[in-house]
């Protein structure tokens, strides 16, 4: 069988020009695009940058390193990084960058290649081996994971992760259905769920749509990456470097909205008191509004749909 999707997909960056603009360019900065993806934003920061510019890019999936654009690959400004965005700090410390970054860009989620070619596993509409790894060199693949797991954990995830109403059905059909034999394809996870989940007559996307996606958040860690990232922005950036994150769902966009919150107060203790002690200060400050696609962006490309995003500057 042919697990590629037939037409080589190729990503469309999203909020392309409201995160190069959050990102506040200059021409001999040094920036890191923590989610490489196809290098859209890469390549938009790249224009932007001066011979003196830098860019760190990062992505923990072999095959977007492999498969960057000839073009971006051989550009001296650019270092590409296969690895997680969670080890951000230590990729700074190494480069010495710790506190001289100008911007950090996170653009979350799985890119269209990924969710496109069946052989990843991430997608129920095209059948393919239930792995949904971004890094398929590590961790446990979904099919793996759908194996083990006891019915409790499989419904708080689908729960929790999915927002899915019908997470405690799913979680039974799917330890069902693996008495008989382990589950071990896209397809026949996506049936299962469909039998299992009542249609509601209005529903319009397919009833696996909220269950795959919890899978995939929790296989690859996705919330625990976030967080470690947004730590590690405070230690990267320097004052007046900006830190752009795009989301694509709500539990990513409240542990954004939440951090940089957070950072932008001091303690409680210290709240509205003229002399705050050097290390209780606010670190952040939030720029404008949260961003959302327009019309136009939506109606060209609907993985845009849910994205929006938060910008925040080092004090
Ligand atoms: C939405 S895509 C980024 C697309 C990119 N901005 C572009 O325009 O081509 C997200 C990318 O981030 C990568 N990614 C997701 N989580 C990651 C993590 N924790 N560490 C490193 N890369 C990650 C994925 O493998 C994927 O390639």
């Amino acid at each position: 069988m042919n697990e590629k999707t037939e037409g080589a997909s190729h990503h469309v960056p999203v909020l392309l020009g409201p995160a190069i603009s959050g990102l506040n360019l200059k021409t001999d900065g040094c920036y890191v695009d923590a989610t490489f993806g196809r290098g859209g934003h890469s390549g938009a920061i790249l224009q932007e940058l001066g011979t003196d510019g830098r860019l760190l890019a990062i992505d923990r999936d072999p095959q977007a390193i492999a498969e960057a654009p000839e073009s971006l690959k051989h550009d001296p400004r650019l270092e590409l990084i296969n690895g997680k965005f969670s080890e951000l700090k230590q990729y700074a410390t190494e480069r010495n960058l710790l506190g001289k970054v100008d911007g950090l860009l996170l653009d979350l989620g799985v890119s269209s290649p990924q969710l496109d070619e069946a052989g990843r596993g991430f997608s129920f509409r095209s059948d393919g081996p239930l792995d949904m790894r971004m890094d398929p060199s590590s961790g446990q693949s979904a099919a793996e994971w759908l194996g083990a797991a006891d019915e409790k954990t499989l419904r708080d995830v689908l729960r929790k992760l999915g927002e899915e109403r019908f997470a405690g059905r799913i979680a039974r059909a799917i330890v069902s259905a693996r008495q008989s034999a382990p589950i071990q394809r896209t397809a026949e996870l996506a049936q299962i769920i469909h039998a299992a989940a009542p249609k509601t007559p209005r529903q319009k996307r397919h009833p696996a749509t909220k269950s795959f996606q919890a899978i995939r958040i929790f296989i690859n860690d996705e919330l625990g990456e976030l967080k470690k990232a947004l730590a590690a922005s405070v230690d990267l950036l320097r004052p007046g470097g900006r830190l752009c994150v795009i989301s694509f769902h709500s539990l990513e966009d409240r542990a954004v909205k939440r951090f940089i919150r957070e950072r932008s107060l001091e303690p409680v203790q210290y709240r509205g008191l003229p002399d705050i002690p050097e290390g209780m200060r606010p670190t952040m400050k939030t720029i404008g509004k949260a961003v959302s696609p327009s019309d136009a962006e939506i109606a060209a490309n609907a993985r845009a749909r849910s994205s929006r995003l938060r910008i925040a500057e080092r004090l």
